[in-house]
């Protein structure tokens, strides 16, 4: 791959994840993490003993840019710790399933989040690398079992439609996305999100 000259120790590629993240990226990046930080908390506080909680990322990269600047599942980890008390109140069970496509970068997500000493009373994690279709139906007989956040990109946006996805119609109560030509708002019972 040709690299071209870059200021900072990263130098360009044309992968996302080899470059530091650009000033949109960080704009996106912050959006979500307020909006996971908002998120949480509202259904940790209504959270039933063994009802679990689950954020699914299917497009979760290999959990930061060249960098070290946190991508969305080590933002979303993140917010999890910001609630850790809440959590243990409650006695909830937050779980994080993490997807990317590219095994390189599943594996370097896994080794992350490894690293990252997540205790299990705090949250579970699984890390898949699935296209996301496959990930998407491992998750979607679930949808029931609990309020779910599912972080999604413009190309999981496009794959999903009421007729590809026999759970889509009336489970999502909620759909929102960052590009401003398919926002839609509506009750944040289960939210759809597309950082
Ligand atoms: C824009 S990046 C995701 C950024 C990530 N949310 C973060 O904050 O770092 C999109 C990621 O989706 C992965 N990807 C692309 N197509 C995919 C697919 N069909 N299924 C799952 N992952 C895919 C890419 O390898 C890439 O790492």
């Amino acid at each position: 791959m040709r690299l071209q000259s870059c200021p900072s120790e990263c130098r360009v590629s044309r992968d996302f994840h080899n470059n530091p993240f650009d000033e949109g990226t960080n704009v996106k990046l912050g959006l979500f993490r307020d909006y996971v930080r908002e998120w949480l908390p509202v259904w940790l506080s209504r959270s039933v003993p063994g009802v679990p909680i689950t954020i699914a990322d299917f497009f979760a990269g290999p959990g930061s840019d060249c960098k070290g600047n946190p991508g969305s599942p080590l933002i979303t980890l993140e917010e999890v710790r910001k609630s850790a008390l809440l959590i243990e109140q409650r006695r909830a069970q937050v779980r994080l399933l993490l997807n990317e496509a590219a095994k390189g970068k599943a594996a370097t997500l896994r080794r992350t989040m490894n690293s990252q000493n997540v205790p299990s009373q705090l949250c579970e994690y699984e890390v898949t690398s699935l296209d996301f279709e496959k990930a998407f139906d491992k998750v979607c007989p679930n949808l029931r079992n609990g309020p779910t956040l599912l972080i999604l990109d413009q190309q999981g946006m496009k794959a999903l439609s009421p007729s590809s996805c026999p759970c889509y119609q009336g489970r999502l109560e909620c759909r929102w996305s960052m590009d401003p030509r398919s926002l839609h708002r509506c009750s944040p019972s289960r939210a759809l999100v597309s950082p």
